[in-house]
């Protein structure tokens, strides 16, 4: 095969940051995507509605011209312990609002201000059933004598099948999965429960951090996993199992802060992400089931309409630049001055 043509893909899960940072990384995404969910972990982090709002026109304008009106940031809102039935009620109605992120405190980037313990949220979480707002949660537990590599397995046992239970109707969406264990739970989950899978944890196994030295550019969380784990993600991505589709979690840090004693978690995909998803399915065999992964499941959980338009990707090889420009430092993209073998047209 050397191209292939799909309908216009969605991505489900970005951080597009703010400012000039969200001028820098926002084209990436909208030469390549209709629509994408956007994470509300700003600093302050996305609490209301306004908030919300409020945002959304700053991302709108920050779209280059020949972008505007071809791309629609889909907004949520950062879940705290006090969030309000009332604040989830305005969200709904507002219509841009269509997730609540669910960060515990300190799992991730800018997650001090999320959930301290999830039965704060059970007034919130009760509404959001109510009103058919999807849950979108970082499924990783914050207790520090947990291995880093079993947090995620872990929420799922102390967490979320405790949460599945107590709100059988609640939307979920597992965000970036990285284990069977996860893969094993949504699967066996009511079809209101669903995951997006990145690219990196598609095409990376954790022996990628630490290639003949520390590599601060794959360190992301949930951390990249064991290739198990990689092979039972390909397997769910490629399965046309509707409850799993794309959210590239494309989280961009500058340079300095990644290469850094202690760096932030995060790597940036927006550069290439149809085609480093394409490559993957591609080495899984499967391309021919990307189309469904990336633009028809995930508007389907949503319940938005899917996209009208196309893009085609040619089997071309073209060399990812060394960095981009990220508001006056430099953002290096995953696979930096390496070659991909797909190019969107
Ligand atoms: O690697 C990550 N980066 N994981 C997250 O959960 C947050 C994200 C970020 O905002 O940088
Ligand atoms: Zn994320």
């Amino acid at each position: 095969m050397t191209s292939i043509t799909i309908t216009r893909p969605d991505d489900w899960h970005l951080h597009l940051r703010d400012g000039e940072q969200l001028r820098a990384v926002l084209p990436h995404t909208a030469k390549q995507f209709a629509r994408a969910i956007i994470m509300p972990n700003l600093k302050p982090p996305v609490v209301t509605t306004d908030m919300a709002l409020a945002y959304r026109a700053r991302i709108l304008a920050a779209l280059p011209a020949a972008l505007q009106s071809r791309f629609e940031p889909l907004m949520t809102l950062y879940l705290t312990d006090n969030t309000p039935p009332a604040e989830i009620i305005r969200a709904k109605e507002s219509g841009v609002v269509h997730g609540v992120k669910l960060y515990p405190a300190g799992a991730t980037t800018n997650s001090d201000a999320g959930v301290t313990d999830i039965a704060k949220c059970y007034a919130a979480l009760e509404t959001m059933e109510k009103s058919n707002l999807p849950l979108l949660v970082h499924g990783e537990v914050t207790d520090p004598d947990v291995d880093v590599f079993d947090k995620e397995k872990v929420f799922i046992d102390r967490i979320l099948t405790p949460l599945t239970q107590r709100f059988p109707n609640l939307r979920i969406v597992f965000e970036h999965v990285t284990t069977r264990d996860a893969v094993a739970f949504v699967t066996e989950a009511s079809r209101q429960v669903a995951a997006t899978i990145t690219a990196h944890h598609l095409l990376l196994n954790r022996n990628a951090i630490f290639q003949s030295g520390i590599r601060p550019h794959y360190f992301c969380l949930p951390v990249l996993k064991r290739e198990i784990h990689r092979q039972a993600l390909l397997e769910a991505a490629t399965s046309s199992n509707p409850q799993f589709f794309l959210g590239t979690d494309s989280a961009p840090h500058a340079q300095t802060s990644k290469e850094n004693a202690c760096g932030c978690a995060g790597i940036f995909t927006a550069h290439a992400a149809i085609e480093l998803y394409a490559t993957a399915f591609e080495q899984a065999g499967a391309l021919d089931k990307l189309e469904a992964f990336a633009s028809f499941y995930g508007a389907d959980f949503y319940q938005l309409p899917r996209n009208i338009g196309h893009i085609t990707l040619n089997k071309e090889k073209w060399a990812v630049p060394e960095q981009y420009e990220f508001a006056g430092e430099k953002l290096i993209p995953l696979y930096a001055e390496t070659s991909l073998g797909w190019k969107m047209v």
